[in-house]
């Protein structure tokens, strides 16, 4: 297995590793290598069938899919036979109906945060990308935290917010009204998670917010807490805390949704086709 640095903040990139034949100790190595790099690693060239990108990211924990289900609302995106693969697609069948989500994850987000136990990590398999156009953007929550002043981070550190996959479900470009199923705002999608965790395998702090989820935080007034978001969300965005991922086909990016927030931009026609299986965490704690 080789390895190159991708940002100086987060990322690297795999190479010289089969995933879906890689023995134990490859495991341990790969999953030491993504943590060590703020929980984002692309593995290249890979070959992954729907059975073998199921086994292989079972090794990280229990499965979306499997151990719990998706919000309904997604359920006509996985993969018919094979409820842990979620596709990611613009493509459409002959006739007509929808190959996988579109333009799923347009704004910046962290998957399932509105749930008790949301993703630990989501595993994105590529298998037909844009000649140009629709990169991904990551952002490093922990380095992000780690930049802030030590009285910014104390006032922090007790606070709590309320996630709520309505605040997705609201947002214009991302799901049309006729797509979502509100069977999902029975309560089961919306909870509240601290502000700051603490990486339960690194023992990192970092940010557990994102404007794709997150609602309000609890006990403030609604200015002082849409003021103080979005001066985290715009300090998170800064360019030193982010890796842009231009896709190849056979790309595995495996992203830890504790500790990095990302971005799907929307600025290509061509078809773009991926599957992505998603890790179920433990709750999040400070
Ligand atoms: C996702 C997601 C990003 C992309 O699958 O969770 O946000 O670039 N996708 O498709
Ligand atoms: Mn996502």
């Amino acid at each position: 297995m080789r390895t190159r640095k991708l940002s100086p903040a987060l990322g690297i990139e795999l190479t010289g590793i089969d995933v879906a034949r890689c023995s134990d100790d490859q495991f341990t190595a790969l999953r030491q290598q993504w943590n060590d790099a703020g929980g984002l690693a692309v593995i290249r060239n890979q070959q992954l069938t729907p059975q073998s990108q199921t086994d292989f990211s079972r090794r990280f924990g229990p499965l979306f899919g499997e151990d719990d289900q998706f919000q309904d609302t997604v359920l006509p995106y996985l993969m018919p036979g094979y409820p842990t693969i979620y596709r990611v697609s613009n493509k459409k069948s002959s006739d007509g109906n929808a190959l996988g989500r579109a333009r799923a994850g347009s704004y910046w987000h962290s998957d399932v945060s509105f749930r008790e136990r949301p993703a630990m990590a989501s595993l994105l398999y590529a298998i037909e990308i844009p000649g140009v156009g629709g990169d991904t953007q990551f952002a490093s929550q922990t380095a992000a935290y780690n930049a802030l002043s030590p009285a910014m981070q104390k006032m922090l550190a007790p606070l709590n917010t309320v996630h709520d996959f309505r605040v997705a479900a609201s947002t214009s470009g991302s799901y049309s009204a006729a797509d979502i199923n509100t069977s999902d705002f029975d309560g089961t999608n919306s909870c509240l998670h601290p502000l700051v965790i603490t990486h339960p395998e690194t023992g990192q702090p970092a940010l557990f917010i994102n404007p794709g989820f997150t609602s309000h935080i609890d006990g403030f007034e609604a200015a002082e807490s849409t003021a103080l978001l979005n001066f985290l969300y715009a300090h998170t965005q800064q360019p030193e805390f982010i890796y842009r991922h231009v896709w190849r086909p056979g790309d595995l990016v495996i992203w830890d949704n504790r500790s990095t927030m990302h971005l799907a931009i929307q600025d290509y026609n061509e078809d773009r086709y991926l599957h992505r299986s998603t890790v179920i965490a433990d709750r999040p704690s400070r």
